[in-house]
């Protein structure tokens, strides 16, 4: 199949990108390099450096290959930016998959499959885990374009019959991952690991996450790509971690006594997060696969080998 895929320089688009090159698709990335890494872009895929939000440029590139399928990782996905410049985020999050839907449309893309969040879609949960039809209290500008993503997606779906995949993620880690944005706790860790250099520890450290290794993102996505339906699913483990837990782990894996610090709390932080997966499992037979352990052991070696 010919496949768009969007944010493919970044961490998970390009492992997902890998695999369905892999696999025998042929491949586009549409990436501007703005969080993303040229070496990140696998082989023997073309590379396009680009915005989602350039009109234009979007659709000589649908009309150039009639894309069956996009695959939509570009974001702009630092929650605390999101708060500070919410038009930014609009720009990106709802003008960008507009902009591309549009173009899906016109050229009679079948599928469009999106990466969105199980994180902040569902804000503070009533209920652990979160399954698909948990309320979605987004208490953030980058969690409302998330949903309002999903809402276009579905105004497709209806009106012009494009098959739609919702991939609502929980905190996905493993290599690539960037250490340098705001989110992204292992990589960041790891990188500090890496370096001799203690971490600092947001808060107490007791606030929890769902930790979901790559590869088990990738499996997702490619059992997706072939599902024939419509949906809309988590993509998680059900088991929650906070973040003393998560370090303790790592400083095993880093084989490390080193201390955290720990600094002030984040204002406005979720405490808990944590979603099902109940749904993927019965429909699509996916599971997580990795142990946290192994998977944060994978992680750091990956860092250490820069
Ligand atoms: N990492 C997670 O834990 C997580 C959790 C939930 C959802 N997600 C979603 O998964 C997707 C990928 O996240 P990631 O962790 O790989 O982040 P990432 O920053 O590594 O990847 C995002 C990619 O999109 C590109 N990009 C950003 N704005 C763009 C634009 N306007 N035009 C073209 N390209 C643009 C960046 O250069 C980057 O390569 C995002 O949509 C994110 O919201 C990630």
């Amino acid at each position: 199949m010919r496949i768009l895929v969007t944010g493919g320089a970044g961490f998970i688009g390009s492992h997902v990108a890998e695999n369905f090159s892999q696999q025998g698709h042929q491949v586009v990335i549409l990436d501007n390099l703005s969080t993303g890494r040229r070496e990140n872009i696998p082989d023997g895929v073309e590379f396009v450096e680009g915005d989602i939000t350039d009109k234009a440029l979007v659709d000589k590139l649908f009309t150039e290959h009639a894309f069956e399928v996009v695959n939509h990782h570009a974001a702009q996905m630092d929650i605390r930016h999101s708060v500070e410049d919410p038009a930014f985020d609009a720009q990106v999050n709802i003008i960008g998959i507009i902009t591309l839907l549009q173009a899906a449309a016109r050229v009679g893309t079948k599928k469009f499959m999106f990466a969105s969040t199980g994180g902040a879609i569902y804000g503070e949960q009533d209920y652990f885990p979160a399954d698909e039809n948990h309320p979605t209290n987004p208490i953030s500008p980058y969690g409302i374009s998330k949903l309002a993503g999903e809402k276009y997606l579905y105004y497709y779906h209806v009106q012009h019959g494009i098959k739609i995949v919702v991939m609502r993620y929980a905190n996905v880690y493993g290599p690539r991952q960037n250490p340098f944005g705001e989110a992204g706790v292992l990589a960041i860790f790891s990188h500090l690991l890496v370096q001799g250099k203690q971490v600092t520890i947001n808060g107490d450290g007791l606030q929890t996450r769902d930790y979901i290794y790559i590869g088990d993102v990738v499996q997702a996505n490619a059992l997706a790509l072939d599902w024939p339906g419509s949906i809309t699913f988590n993509v998680g483990t059900g088991k929650e971690t906070n973040v003393i837990t998560l370090y303790k782990y790592l400083a095993e894996a880093a084989e490390t006594d080193l201390a955290p610090l720990h600094g002030p709390a984040k204002p406005g932080e979720q405490q808990r997060s944590v979603i099902s997966h109940e749904l993927a499992t019965k429909t699509l037979s996916w599971k997580p696969e990795m142990a946290l352990q192994e998977g944060i052991a994978l992680t750091y070696r990956s860092f250490v080998a820069k």
